[in-house]
C-alpha cells in the first residue's frame, strides 16, 4: 500500500538512461505490449493509474525537491498509450507545481504515436511533453516479426515523423545483435534497413534528435532466453556485433547534410562506448569501431554489460 508521504513506485522501473536525474512519475505499470527481448512487462499487469493517485504524487515530490523539478519522466514501459486528456492532465499539473519545468518524458511504441492524431500531439508538447524514447529495434520488417515487436519499419517512419513535426524530440533506439549468431543473413539485412530507417525519419532541419544502439542482453525469463535455452537463438559474439554496427554506420547518408543527429552506443549493454554526430562524423565513428574490431582486450567484458 501507497504511504501517505512516499512516491509510488511499481518495482522494477525502467528508464532510459539520460533521465537518470529526472523525477519519475508512475503512470502506467507494465506496458501494453510483449517484445520477446523484452522484460519490462514481466512481472507486471498493464495499467493506467487512477489520475488523483499520480498528482497526489506529484504534490509529495513538490513538497520533497521544491518548486525547482526541471525534468519529469513518466513511467512505465510505453506511458504515450495513456488517453491523451490524461497525460495532458498530469503534464498540465506538472508544470503548475514545477514552474522551471524544462520537459516531460515518456517511452512510445510506434503504434501508441500513431493513434494520436497530429493535433493531439501538438496539445501535448505545448502541454510540456518534449521527449519521447522510441523503441525501433530494426529497420528490418523481417526482423521486426520475429522478435514480436508488433510494428513495421513503415510505422517508425510515420510515427518518428509526426512526432518530429508536432515537436517533440524523437529518441530511437535500435538493438545490435537482435538476429542473433546464427543468422548472419538477418544480421546484414538489421544493419542495412535499420541505417535505411534512420536515412528515412532524417528531418530537414537542424534540431537535435537522437539515435542510440544498445547491445542485446538475453533477459532470463524472456521469450529469446527460453529460445536460447532450447538451442534456437545463439548469440552474436562481440566482434559480430561491432561488425553489424559498422554495415549500419557506413550506410547512414543523410539527404541533410546540416542534421544534428546525436548517435549513442555508450549504454552498459555495449561492448565499446561510441558517441557522435550523424551523418558529419561518421568517419571518427567508423575509426573507433575499427579500432575496437582490432583490439578485441579494449571491449567491455562480458560480466560487466547489463541493462
Ligand atoms: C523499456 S523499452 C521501452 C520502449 C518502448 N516501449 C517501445 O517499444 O518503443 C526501452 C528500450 O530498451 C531496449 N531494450 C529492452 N530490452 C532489451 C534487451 N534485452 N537488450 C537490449 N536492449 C533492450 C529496447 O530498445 C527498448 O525499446
Ligand atoms: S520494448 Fe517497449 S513495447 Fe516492447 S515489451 Fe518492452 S516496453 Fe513494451
Amino acid at each position: 500500500m501507497q504511504s501517505k508521504e512516499e512516491i509510488y513506485y511499481c518495482q522494477p522501473v525502467f528508464r532510459p538512461p539520460s533521465e537518470a536525474y529526472s523525477l519519475l512519475i508512475q503512470l502506467t505499470e507494465g506496458c501494453t505490449f510483449k517484445c520477446d527481448f523484452c522484460m519490462s512487462n514481466l512481472r507486471k499487469k498493464f495499467l493506467v493509474r487512477d489520475i488523483k493517485l499520480v498528482k497526489k504524487d506529484l504534490d509529495i515530490a513538490r513538497k520533497q525537491y521544491g518548486p525547482n523539478v526541471r525534468k519529469i519522466f513518466l513511467l512505465d514501459g510505453n506511458a504515450m498509450v495513456t488517453p491523451t486528456e490524461k497525460l495532458l492532465e498530469v503534464i498540465s499539473y506538472a508544470s503548475i507545481l514545477f514552474p522551471n519545468l524544462e520537459r516531460c518524458g515518456v517511452y512510445a511504441h510506434s503504434k501508441d504515436i500513431l493513434k494520436k492524431s497530429n493535433e493531439q500531439l501538438r496539445m501535448l508538447f505545448e502541454a510540456g511533453l518534449k521527449i519521447a524514447y522510441v523503441g525501433f529495434e530494426s529497420g528490418s520488417d523481417k526482423l521486426l516479426e520475429m522478435v514480436n515487436k508488433q510494428a513495421s519499419k513503415s510505422d517508425h517512419i510515420k510515427a518518428s515523423k509526426r512526432l518530429m513535426k508536432a515537436g517533440i524530440t524523437l529518441s530511437g533506439t535500435l538493438i545490435n545483435g537482435l538476429g542473433g549468431g546464427n543468422n548472419p543473413k538477418i544480421s546484414k539485412e538489421h544493419a542495412l534497413e535499420s541505417a535505411d530507417l534512420v536515412n528515412k525519419i532524417c528531418p530537414d532541419d537542424n534540431r537535435i534528435w537522437y539515435i542510440a544502439f544498445l547491445t542485446l542482453m538475453v533477459a532470463s525469463g524472456t521469450e529469446i532466453f527460453k529460445k536460447k535455452l532450447k538451442g534456437e537463438f545463439l548469440e552474436m559474439n562481440s566482434i559480430e556485433i561491432l561488425q553489424e554496427l559498422k554495415t549500419f554506420i557506413t550506410r547512414i547518408d543523410f539527404e541533410n547534410k546540416n542534421a544534428n543527429c546525436i548517435f549513442r552506443s555508450n549504454h552498459a549493454s555495449n561492448y565499446l562506448p561510441i558517441k557522435g554526430i550523424l551523418d558529419r562524423e561518421k568517419g571518427n565513428i567508423l575509426s573507433i569501431l575499427n579500432y575496437g574490431i582490432a583490439h578485441k582486450d579494449i571491449l567491455r567484458p562480458e560480466f560487466y554489460r547489463g541493462l
